[in-house]
């Protein structure tokens, strides 16, 4: 998710457009760029990895001048963060200078097409093939860059939010989107341009939600002029923005955290896309069809994680043993990094991490590395110290995660080993095409799903009302929703700071049953799928010892509603796809809890979002 912003009018571009940049951080970066028509009618394009502090040194003695231009903060998804990916991104006659936010899935063929025509490279973005397909067509049919931009942009499969300069129009600005947010501020004798409102609200109240495939004619000396891509002219609504700045940052929701879990459908969504394809009749993952032998031939596969991503390691497992039969060690990684392990180039380890930077996670890697171990990273932050560290991987897009607790990087982590799995076990006929069409049918499915249940959440919110001043609670689960459990305590733990155990449902028996009284809060994970019978007479067991019982139940679930004090109803799904859908409500049900004791639910105490240090 990268940040744009625009300027056109009286003012002096830069200040405005650094200061936007800033607002936009939040959105995540790895690299920052500035694109200015200067006073004396140059194109300049200043660009470099690193935060929009690092362009502000960087454009020390450099000629900023102008009152037009636009920047760009980069969230890295087509090629490593460094200054030449930066955007904006240069035409070959840099007579244009272009910045996006999204992704071209169809940039590779573009790209071929542009080549053969002799256009020569600098990036490996996908933005560098837009820019420059939209100077071949304006070149080659000699148009003005309004009609370029509709031409290419029909040729583009993907999402988009751009905005391009010309060097010979100093007095325009093109912009255009699709599935990408830009928003156009409507000023006195000026316009400004950004990815959402925040950096607009304060020169401006007036502003233009762009739609989808919509294009906006921004000049200095008339109203907006917006268009779709058959160039028919559309009417602009032009909507006052009532949020205040913090809010905004936010999207509009009070904390981070809420805003991830309530993108979670579409981060699941983005993660999946190009990678499903949309007939959901295969699975696609490039680091499996680059080490294809390596990882089929794995004597065993062992997974090095902490925390959260230690979870999804747990169900990793258990989706990699049924649908690939080969076998799974979960580790943390900071004990494994000092039990001196047993590992030779027969293993190869997956690594989880969101942030790319956790040091245990980072040494397991080494050490791992320096034994032979192939290691595949499973990451968000893209470039970080673990992607660069393995040897292939899979990033799971799923955007900037701010809150420390972490919430759509799971489910984007379990999203990952599921597609790992079933394209693993694709590749070793291990399971039936059959049952692979349908799992991935099912998978597809998901995000629908989470918006489902994210309709739960005033309700979800009532609950936590009852338990806010509880003081230890124990999470159950069986199979793949034993990780949930863990996840859903530990979710509770980070946030609320009230005490939470998870444990597999069968092992109460074996000691922690002893907690259960009638102050003891049990949420179970009771969904119908795998051993639900059992999970059935656990209930009964918590409420033999006057335990509360709160159940994630499978909507219809008529059992479990009698016994259970609180039920929370889930759209069914494939027992293997559980946790994607039952992690939603816990997240839901801690960050209320959190809320209703005033925590600081984005910024918990003690907690950093990286632990970069052991
Ligand atoms: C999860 O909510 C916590 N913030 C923490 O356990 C986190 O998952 C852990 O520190 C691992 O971080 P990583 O995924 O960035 O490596």
């Amino acid at each position: 998710m990268c940040g744009i912003v625009g300027y056109i009018g009286k003012r002096d571009a830069y200040p405005i457009l650094i200061k936007g940049l800033k607002r936009l951080e939040y959105r995540g970066y790895d690299s920052a760029g500035v694109a200015l028509i200067s006073n004396n009618q140059e194109l300049n394009v200043y660009k470099t990895k690193g935060r929009v502090s690092d362009l502000e040194n960087f454009v020390i003695q450099k000629d900023i001048s102008g009152n037009i231009g636009i920047a760009h903060t980069r969230w890295a998804t087509h090629g490593e963060p460094c200054s030449l990916n930066a955007h904006p991104h240069f035409s070959s006659s840099e007579k244009l200078a272009l910045i996006h936010n999204g992704i071209i899935e169809n940039y590779a063929v573009l790209k071929e097409k542009l080549q053969s025509k002799g256009y020569l490279f600098k990036s490996s973005t996908d933005t560098e093939v837009l820019v420059q397909l939209i100077e071949y067509i304006k070149i080659s049919n000699n148009l003005d860059l309004l009609t370029a931009v509709q031409l290419a942009l029909g040729e583009v499969i993907g999402a988009y939010a751009i905005a391009v300069l010309e060097k010979d129009h100093p007095n325009e600005i093109i912009a255009a989107r699709k599935s990408s947010p830009l928003v156009v501020g409507i000023g006195q004798d000026e316009f400004f341009l950004a990815s959402d409102a925040t950096p607009i609200v304060e020169y401006t109240d007036k502003v233009v939600y762009l739609e989808d495939e919509e294009i906006a004619l921004i000049r200095r000396d008339m109203d907006l002029k917006v268009v779709n891509l058959n160039n028919v002219e559309m009417t602009p609504e032009i909507k006052s923005v009532k949020l205040n700045l913090g809010q905004l940052e936010k999207g509009g929701y009070p904390h981070f955290m809420l805003k991830e879990i309530t993108e979670q459908p579409d981060c699941i969504h983005d993660c999946m896309r190009g990678r499903i394809n949309v007939e959901g009749s295969n699975v696609v993952l490039s680091a499996v069809i680059d080490h294809k032998e390596r990882l089929l031939n794995a004597k065993r596969f062992i997974i090095v994680a902490c925390g959260t991503s230690w979870h999804a390691g747990l169900i990793g497992k258990h989706l990699i043993e049924s649908f690939c039969r080969i076998p799974v060690e979960v580790e943390y990684a900071s004990e494994f990094r000092y039990r001196d392990p047993v590992i030779d180039s027969s293993d190869v380890v997956i690594a989880i991490s969101q942030s790319g930077e956790t040091a245990d996670t980072l040494a397991a890697i080494e050490l791992a590395k320096s034994r032979g171990a192939f290691i595949y990273g499973i990451c968000n932050a893209i470039g970080s110290s673990i992607p660069r560290a393995t040897h292939t991987g899979s990033y799971i897009h799923v955007g900037p995660e701010i809150g420390v607790a972490s919430t759509k990087a799971f489910t984007g982590q379990v999203t990952v080993l599921t597609m790992l799995a079933l394209t693993l076990a694709r590749e070793k006929h291990s399971i039936s095409e059959e049952e692979f069409l349908r799992i991935v049918k099912e998978l597809n499915k998901v995000p629908e799903k989470m918006k489902e249940v994210l309709k739960l959440n005033d309700k979800i919110a009532e609950l936590s009302k009852i338990f806010t001043y509880a003081h230890n609670f124990i999470y159950l689960g069986r199979g793949y929703s034993y990780p949930v459990a863990l996840e859903g305590a530990l979710k509770l733990k980070e946030i609320s700071y009230i005490h939470a155990e998870g444990y597999p449902a069968a092992e109460m028996k074996h000691g922690p049953i002893a907690l259960v009284d009638a102050e003891m809060p049990v949420v179970v994970i009771a969904t119908q799928n795998g051993l639900y019978e059992k999970v059935l007479s656990n209930i009964q067991e918590i409420k033999a010892r006057k335990g509360k019982v709160i159940a994630l139940v499978t909507q219809g679930d008529t059992f479990i509603s009698k016994i259970a004090d609180y039920c929370i109803e889930l759209p069914e799904t494939i027992e293997c796809l559980d946790p994607l859908i039952a992690t939603v409500p816990l997240q839901l049900f801690a960050y209320h809890i959190a809320v209703c004791k005033g925590m600081d639910v984005d910024q918990p105490r003690n907690l950093a979002k990286s632990v970069t240090v052991e």
